[in-house]
């Protein structure tokens, strides 16, 4: 069988990295799409790093068992706990991770701080100090820890009293003297994008890495030689631990939310 009619898989702690899916669909709707969500361990982001890599490497190689072409880890916390560990051992297939979009929000010139916010383990680890101390003197990065947020996305939670609370709770203390941009560190929030631009305000941009890793997802593959010439549409599967119809029909939902 032609390679180029493999899915791509796309893995996450939960439900979030359809959050990139979604993107990586809308630019490459002709390929087919694996998708597996670790609902049932979730969140990453609060567990320790050996536990993150097990489980990411666990996922990986469901995935492979799929015949997957390449494979997007879709989940800032599992790509900072294992992302070069996987690339080591797995070096026949293109292996996409995903960062904070910093870069893209230094880039709008806006006055002000630039939150970034993700989960513990995400700002704690080597990957992000490094992103840090090179872009640190082109904006005034302030990493924000959402311990808890992924919960409520989880929940099927995208907006409400409750979850505004959390939000006013975090990011109040920023108000002043201005927020410039926000950046998504966690590919579960841009679920929750129109509720924390409730709370800030329209002129607030945020920000996600969804789009700039779909197309060096892209890239990798028509590298490769191996995007999917068909001119149908093509498939989408959803796989999650938590094997529980509810949470598949919530992910199909995800897809198409805006
Ligand atoms: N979507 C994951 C990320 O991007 C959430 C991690 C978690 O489960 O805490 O970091």
């Amino acid at each position: 069988m032609d390679i180029k009619n493999n899915p791509i898989g796309f893995f996450d702690s939960g439900v979030g990295g359809l959050s990139v899916m979604r993107e990586s669909i809308a630019i490459m709707p002709n390929e087919n799409y694996i998708y597996f969500g670790d609902s049932k361990n979730a969140p990453y982001g609060t567990k320790s790093l050996e536990e993150v890599r097990k489980l990411t490497f666990d996922a990986v190689e469901f995935l492979l068992m799929k015949n997957v072409k390449a494979i997007v880890i879709a989940c800032n916390t599992a790509t900072s706990a294992a992302i070069e560990d996987l690339r080591n051992k797995y070096t026949d297939i293109p292996i996409i991770g995903i960062e904070p979009a910093i870069k893209p929000a230094i880039s709008l010139n806006k006055e002000g701080n630039i939150i970034v916010m993700a989960t513990p383990m995400t700002l704690r680890e080597n990957k992000f100090k490094e992103l840090m101390n090179k872009l640190d003197d082109k904006g005034n990065l302030v990493p924000l820890p959402c311990a808890g947020l992924v919960e409520y996305i989880e929940q099927g939670i995208l907006g409400g009293n409750d979850l505004e609370s959390y939000l006013k709770e975090k990011l109040n203390p920023y108000l002043k003297p201005k927020i410039a941009s926000v950046v998504l560190g966690c590919t579960h929030y841009p679920f929750v994008k129109r509720t924390i631009s409730k709370v800030l305000g329209d002129d607030v941009a945020i920000i996600d890495g969804g789009h700039g890793t779909s197309l060096e997802l892209k890239r990798k593959l028509k590298d490769k030689g191996e995007l999917n010439a068909s001119k149908e549409k093509g498939k989408i599967e959803i796989y999650n631990s938590n094997n529980d119809s509810k949470v598949i029909d919530f992910c199909y939902n995800l897809i198409n939310t805006k």
